[in-house]
């Protein structure tokens, strides 16, 4: 029996994140993870791969696109889907063995096994006994499907299939405008899928500003994705080779049907908490599965933590990230802090959509005096150059104050200019701080200082 300071259960993005920085902190410490692999969903069948199909099909795009507008001539690229699999696996085992180097530089214990809390000092991995003052549960999320849908990973499937699909299918019928519908629904609409997302609500991601969300749907839209909102689906019938999506529109109850060679069902994630053994330590779960903590991410049960997509708030692998660190600080003993005002969310299509902060709705209805700054990526000079002129910068500011409260942008690079103004909102800055901040010429982040000053006197070059 070996004795830890802290074994944290789920190698993902919060899990080793965890690890690492309470190894850093002198804590004796093991991670658990029973897939085989370290990085959890993000870096094995999530965020990753799908980084990397995105930019594939993106680089496909523009060459068959753009290439020639630039005069570049000669043969368009084809699609060879098996080697680009390949290249996608590539990536994914690059980064998983990247952590297993960054856990023995660390000294941080691998337990390789499914773990289970068999009491507030004790976790069983593999038959094996392990002790320990302190337990971080990051076991992260899983697909929560549809009833009257059955997921079998071939024809109908959770975004794990649909990064390992056999081939480019004719027809795909993605069920979810959310994230995940689109960023995958986006990669095989640029591989040749003809592509129809079925949306529950009016509108697409719900959540985001709406400005920048119906924005969004417009370029979607001009890229060949289709759309059919206000629609429940109801079921899914499949044979081997195709399936047949139903769904009621909510304006009249009517009911309709497509047919598909592939279906993504991308209707949400849920807490991944099965085999723990929540239930034998009484750690409390709300109604929707989520593990419950107090301030600092304890449980209710002291010495055991719970951190990323295994408890409130959005599932997003950096918010994790910042909670692993913030939690081994606390147990170190420090003052563990996540700010969760200021947590950036991304879509990475083509053009990205980033986030920061409060939306222009969300404004409206807590009653907020705001100003709005928005500029064009048209008036952008490097954008022109790319053929990135589609989108613009949203900035909101407190009218009284001039203080940043939120930031929306669709456009070229959107999910890395976000990171300015999360900065900027982090010294609480004003608008006016932004715009007089020198930006260098030509880039698309001008677009965000264009932007900070229509929250002032006017943007210059729009
Ligand atoms: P989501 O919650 O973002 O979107 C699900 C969508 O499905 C919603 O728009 C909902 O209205 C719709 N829906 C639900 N039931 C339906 C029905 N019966 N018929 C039609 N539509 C229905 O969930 P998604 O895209 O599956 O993503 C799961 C999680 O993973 C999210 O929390 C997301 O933030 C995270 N994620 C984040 C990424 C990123 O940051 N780039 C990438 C991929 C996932």
């Amino acid at each position: 029996m070996s004795n830890y300071d802290v074994i944290i259960i789920g190698g993902g993005p919060g899990g080793y994140v965890c690890a690492i920085r309470c190894a850093q902190l002198g804590l004796k410490t093991a991670c658990v993870e029973g897939r085989g692999a370290l990085g959890g969903t993000c870096l094995n069948v999530g965020c990753i791969p799908s980084k990397a199909l995105l930019h594939a099909t993106e680089l496909y795009h523009e060459a068959t696109e753009n290439f020639t507008k630039m005069g570049l001539m000669g043969k368009s690229p084809s699609v060879d889907f098996k080697k680009m699999l390949e290249y996608k696996q590539g990536v994914i085992d690059g980064n998983t063995q990247g952590i297993e180097f960054l856990f023995k530089k660390n000294k941080v214990d691998y337990l390789k096994g499914w773990g289970s809390i068999r009491s507030a000092t004790e976790v069983m991995v593999d038959g094996e006994l392990y002790h320990t003052k302190n337990i971080v549960i990051a076991t992260g999320s899983e697909p929560s499907t549809l009833p009257g849908v059955d997921v079998d990973e071939k024809i109908v499937v959770t975004s794990t299939g649909a990064l390992e699909l056999p081939k480019v299918p004719k027809r795909m019928v993605v069920i979810g405008a959310g994230v995940i519908g689109l960023e995958m629904g986006s990669v095989y609409a640029r591989l040749g899928s003809d592509v129809t997302v079925v949306e529950y609500l009016d509108v697409i991601t719900p959540g985001m500003d709406a400005d920048v969300a119906k924005q969004f749907q417009k370029i979607l839209k001009k890229q060949g994705l289709k759309f059919v909102l206000g629609a429940a689906v109801q079921g899914v019938k499949s044979t081997k080779t195709k399936a047949t999506v139903t769904y009621k529109l909510k304006k009249d109850e009517s009911e309709a049907s497509l047919d598909a060679d592939v279906v993504l069902v991308a209707t949400g994630r849920r807490p991944y908490t099965s085999g723990l053994g929540l239930e034998d330590v009484n750690i409390e779960v709300s109604e929707r599965g989520q593990v419950k903590i107090d301030a600092h991410w304890q449980t209710n049960v002291k010495g055991i933590y719970a951190i990323g997509d295994v408890i409130e708030g959005p599932m997003l692998a950096h918010k994790a990230e910042d909670e692993g660190v913030a939690v081994a600080e606390t147990i170190a003993g420090q003052a563990g802090h996540v700010n969760y005002d200021v947590i950036p969310g991304v879509v990475y299509t083509a053009p990205e959509v980033a986030s920061v902060g409060m939306t222009e709705e969300q404004l409206k209805a807590e009653g907020r005096a705001y100003k709005v700054g928005k500029f064009p990526f048209l008036a952008n000079g490097r954008a022109k150059a790319n053929f990135a002129t589609e989108g613009f910068v949203k900035l909101l500011a407190d009218s009284a104050t001039d203080r940043i409260l939120g930031c929306h942008v669709i456009g070229p690079s959107a999910g890395d200019l976000i990171h300015e103004v999360c900065v900027a909102m982090e010294f609480g800055a004003s608008a006016e701080d932004l715009a007089r901040t020198c930006h260098a010429h030509p880039t698309f982040s001008e677009a965000m200082r264009e932007a900070a000053m229509a929250c002032g006197d006017g943007a210059i070059h729009a």
